[in-house]
């Protein structure tokens, strides 16, 4: 049976040249390579030959099978090819030592074919099993490295992806911000510092990174439906009259229409907050008189915000007042306006709102 198997090389080692004949012509017999060595030296030499089984004498000169064994053992290339250990001293001590430098079995001399054929039969084939093993485990790790290398690119192209696609939805909130500013009058200056004061009162009541994100992006749409309203009413310098502001206060509507149904969570943020931002805590806001909680939390934050900002900032029909007046009005208005616990959050942080002011001028740059 084994002969007609692929050959295997046996390296036979024994100081004594009939032994080395007569194991070299029964292997061969059996249809192996044979390979010899007289000695240890010439033994480890030799097992860079590709071998897959050693057939070990225990008594020779120089380096004995016991240390030839354990040499193999010890050697990360060799190591795994099977050791058969023969032996004329058939002592239990031989055995145990055997055992211990790493021989896989062993022989006793004089030598029995049908000894020899079993051995070597069941050592070669578990050496087989274990080199289709190692194959089969070094295709696999490179079958794992090129799909994890596969989808490593395939992540990187989608991450890659979704940070333009974000960056395009920003370009095109900020243009459409920009078209509802250009009849307002609204500054870019406004826009930036209620959006980042929008975002440090998130952060202050420990909303997610993520959403923190997302309202200082979103907060600037608070004010896109303006683009629907008419412009002598948005630049008119005097008070409004009554039409005039039912005009004024569609802005909001117009604002949620521009931004409804979009499967863009910013957008849809944005939407929430151009229809909340003139709501009131105590009911008396527009455009659908909520009150309290009821008012979405973005909403509340961004009229605290978008408030103050206004209040602190020049407009054509008003100076700016300073911040302690503007905190004034925001205090008094706590409870009223402005949902109470964020107007003493955003008091407490003055010294942020004052950081944002100053790294944002009145002309809209980053100094
Ligand atoms: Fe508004
Ligand atoms: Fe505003």
């Amino acid at each position: 049976m084994i002969k007609n198997d692929k050959p295997k090389r046996i390296l036979v080692v024994d100081d004594d040249q009939t032994i080395r004949a007569f194991l070299r012509d029964y292997l061969e017999s059996l249809g192996h390579q044979v390979e010899t060595a007289q000695d240890g030296f010439e033994a480890i030499a030799k097992l860079e030959l590709d071998i897959d089984l050693v057939f070990l004498d225990v008594r020779m000169p120089g380096m004995d099978g016991f240390e030839v064994t354990r040499w193999i053992r010890d050697n990360s290339q060799f190591k795994d090819i099977p050791v058969i250990m023969a032996t004329g001293l058939n002592t239990p001590q031989d055995r145990i030592r055997a055992v211990e430098a790493g021989a896989n079995d062993f022989i006793t001399k004089p030598f029995d074919c049908t000894e020899i054929y079993t051995r070597t039969t069941s050592l070669l084939r578990m050496k087989e099993a274990h080199d289709a093993l190692k194959s089969y485990k070094n295709e696999l790790e490179g079958t794992v490295a090129k799909r994890t290398e596969a989808l490593r690119r395939a992540l990187d192209k989608m991450v890659d992806t979704q940070r333009r696609l974000r960056e395009a939805n920003l370009e095109t909130i900020h243009r459409l911000v920009i078209a509802a500013e250009f009849k307002d009058m609204n500054t870019a200056a406004h826009i930036q510092r209620m959006s980042r004061f929008s975002a440090m009162l998130a952060r202050k009541i420990n909303l997610t990174p993520g959403e923190v994100e997302s309202i200082l992006y979103a907060s600037p749409m608070h004010d896109i439906g303006k683009i629907g309203t008419p412009e002598e009413i948005l630049l008119k310098p005097g008070k409004l009259s009554g039409d005039e502001w039912l005009e004024m206060k569609q802005h909001t509507l117009f604002g949620a229409q521009i931004l409804e149904n979009s499967s863009s969570e910013l957008l849809h943020m944005g939407e929430i907050i151009a229809v909340s931002h003139h709501e009131r805590w105590d009911g008396g806001g527009y455009p659908h008189g909520l009150a309290g909680e009821e008012i979405p939390l973005w909403g509340r934050i961004c009229t605290i915000a978008d408030v103050f900002d206004a209040l602190a900032s020049e407009r054509p029909y008003k100076k700016a007042f300073t911040n302690e007046e503007a905190l004034k009005i925001l205090k008094e208005g706590s409870g009223k306006q402005f949902d109470p616990q964020l107007v003493d959050i955003f008091t407490n942080n003055m010294s942020e709102v004052i950081e944002i002011q100053n790294k944002i001028s009145r002309f809209g740059n980053d100094k």
